[in-house]
């Protein structure tokens, strides 16, 4: 939810900021912008709409905006609608101070109130702006108690007084000598102390409540580039003789692997020579540095023209790396990697799953298996619903998080009041360096690889997996199924990645189907056990592709209401649970399909092969491979995402970028 990049460093900021938000753009794409700072002028451009817009602009102004410090944003509306005057980035009175902001400052009315009683004219209806205008206020004050004015910070910045020219000379002989940037107060420029822009950023951050990461620039400091955040991303690019600051490493990736995590109301210095980062009482904090194990060519659309369909196709490989190194030889499951011991898995009485969309959907799966494996209860909530109605939590709860970003703020507020009451929380993340990991008390990776794809995919299925494995470690660990049983699961799972493999080398007749109702008002979707969520799964992957009514009901709650619907023409998508599955679903679920039917619906069947029971109920017949019934998801899915993307590309939608929507959502 809006993409954000910082630079400083030796190359020509404006490209590296716009090939940053190239790859940010998923983020949000109501509007973009970029502030560059050079030859003692900060420079800004902004505009409505998508990144292309501003390029075109850009490109209208050829070489306008020299320097290598910069900053660019894509924005996804809160405050104030898409328009050019609410874009990022904001400036405050002077023009010398710009920013640009990701989240809700939630206490922006009365800021704005004041700043306007004191004689500020604030020009868009963003909360963003707020922030410029105050690090106005708080740099006149810093130079006020320094005797410093405007003109002699100006030229203090190109290296006339002690202090910044130290920064600024061992800026340029490290950017000379290439040397990687550093961490920590360590890394920073030798007993240079914190910035007057760090300390001005830290003094507004105090004021600030709800959630923000913020990036700032100023006229007359070219050297630095400074950010912070609370509840909101933001992680460090460290290169040789330059730095990033961006919401993630796909903004960075193609300049450097090398990252560093900013924690939670941190305030970060970047320049050539390295990083500082403080804590927002002004103490130096020494950040956790990490690799990024995936490159450039994996954030790119590798030939296909959607990032969708790409991410689709790559399904085997992400739950093969999901899966690697999880499931023993001998036949157990692996779990090193997280932080809660065996003892803590044993003491655990109850389990609870939050999480949000997709994510939810992957923990609506996990309940059927958890419970079946490990007889504990397990429920599953929505993370924006969780805190607010007081669950009973206790030490002996487990809550598991699920979300492919890390960042989802709903979520993060379910782990943060999960753990306020004691209970153990494990995430389950694709996005390493991510706030809600870091929150938590052990995280199990999905290592899907980047998703750019604003609909989750790929890492729908990772986190499926996940799930599968957490279940199968409580039941391991706890004793409640015998080692033959779990070998049994896991000789599954691994011939899953080739199942997922062989379901999306026939695919093709789903594209046509498709394609044959594009015109199509609405759809349902219906599922019984684990074919539930999934067909909930398919009803939303639908509505945020194809912008089309689409509904996911249990199978046996139709007669219950929404059997009202069918009428003759409406395409119906039944998943049919296996004829090898328990009580008798697949009869029952038989039934509801001839239900419809009778009714005139079109019925779409997504069974397993060999099942021939539904052959003379389906009007368009998909064929999954067999498989164990809880683990059936990781295939019965495969079709109902390609069914949405192909569905909205016949409509001549942007699968990668729907309407209103952006990939990591930073906001309550
Ligand atoms: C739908 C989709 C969203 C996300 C949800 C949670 O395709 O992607 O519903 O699943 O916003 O996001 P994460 O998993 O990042 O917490």
């Amino acid at each position: 939810m809006c993409g954000i990049i910082g630079y400083v460093g030796a190359q020509p900021a404006l490209e590296v900021v716009l090939s940053g938000l190239r790859r940010l753009e998923y983020r949000g794409y109501d509007s973009a912008g970029v502030a560059v700072v050079g030859a003692g002028v900060l420079r800004t451009e902004r505009r409505a709409g998508r990144l292309a817009n501003l390029e075109k602009v850009l490109d209208e102004g050829s070489d306008a905006m020299p320097g290598t410090t910069g900053m660019g944003h894509t924005r996804w509306a809160t405050h104030g609608g898409p328009t050019d005057v609410n874009a990022h980035p904001h400036t405050d009175c002077t023009g010398m101070v710009a920013v640009i902001h990701n989240g809700i400052i939630e206490n922006f009315a009365e800021l704005r109130a004041e700043l306007e009683n004191s004689g500020h004219e604030l020009t868009s209806e963003t909360d963003t702006e707020v922030v410029a205008h105050l690090l106005e206020i708080e740099i006149a004050r810093s130079r006020a108690a320094s005797g410093e004015t405007a003109s002699t910070a100006s030229t203090a910045s190109t290296g006339s007084t002690a202090g910044t020219a130290t920064t600024a000379a061992a800026a340029v002989a490290a950017a000379a000598a290439g040397t990687a940037g550093g961490s920590g107060a360590a890394g920073g420029a030798a007993g240079a102390g914190p910035h007057p822009l760090t300390e001005a950023l830290r003094a507004v951050c105090r004021r600030l409540q709800g959630a923000f990461t913020l990036v700032v620039l100023h006229q007359d400091h070219p050297e630095v580039v400074v950010g912070a955040r609370r509840n909101s991303p933001l992680v460090v690019g460290l290169g040789a003789g330059e730095a990033f600051l961006a919401s993630d490493v796909s903004a960075f990736i193609a300049h450097t692997r090398e990252a560093l995590e900013i924690g939670q109301d941190q305030v970060v210095e970047a320049r050539r020579d390295g990083v500082t980062v403080y804590d927002f009482a002004g103490t130096p904090i020494e950040g956790r540095r990490y690799h990024v194990d995936w490159d450039a060519s994996a954030a790119e659309k590798g030939g296909f023209p959607y990032f969708m369909l790409k991410e689709i196709s790559e399904q085997p490989d992400a739950l093969a790396d999901t899966l690697r190194g999880r499931l023993s030889p001998e036949g157990s499951i692996v779990l090193d990697e997280e932080r809660l011991s065996d003892q803590d898995f044993r003491d655990i009485d109850k389990v609870f799953i939050v999480a949000c969309g997709t994510a939810y959907h992957a923990g609506l799966i996990a309940k059927y298996a958890i419970e079946h494996w490990t007889r504990l209860p397990c429920e599953v909530e929505m993370a924006s619903e969780f805190r607010y109605r007081d669950p009973v939590l206790d030490r002996s709860t487990l809550v598991v998080a699920i979300s492919q970003s890390g960042e989802t703020l709903d979520t993060l507020m379910a782990v943060k009041h999960a753990r306020e009451q004691k209970a153990r929380v494990l995430a389950i993340c694709n996005t390493n360096g991510s706030t809600i990991p870091r929150e938590s008390d052990a995280v199990l990776y999905t290592r899907c690889g980047p998703e750019v794809g604003v609909a989750a995919t790929k890492t729908f299925l990772g986190q499926v997996a996940a799930c599968l494995l957490v279940g199968l470690f409580l039941a391991q660990t706890r004793g409640v199924l015998y080692g033959d049983e779990v070998a049994a699961y896991v000789d599954r799972l691994q011939r899953m990645p080739e199942l997922v493999r062989r379901t999306l080398g026939t695919v093709e007749p789903v594209r046509e189907l498709a394609r044959s109702l594009a015109g199509a008002k609405a759809v349902l979707f219906l599922g019984r056990h684990v074919g539930y969520p999934v067909a909930l799964e398919g009803a939303l992957k639908l509505k945020e592709l194809a912008y089309m009514h689409a509904e996911g009901f249990p199978a046996g709650e139709l007669k219950h209401g929404p059997i009202a619907l069918i009428e003759p023409g409406l395409p119906v998508v039944v998943v049919v649970p296996s004829p090898r599955g328990r009580a008798n679903l697949h009869g029952k679920m038989v039934s509801n399909i001839q239900e419809v039917r009778a009714r005139g619906a079109r019925t779409i069947v997504i069974a397993e092969e060999g099942d021939t029971a539904v052959e003379p109920y389906a009007d368009h017949l998909i064929r999954v491979p067999a498989t164990s019934s809880l683990l059936a998801p990781l295939v019965t899915t495969l079709p109902l995402q390609v069914f949405a993307c192909e569905l909205a590309l016949a409509r001549g939608l942007d699968v990668d970028q729907p309407r209103n929507l952006a990939k990591s959502v930073t906001v309550e």
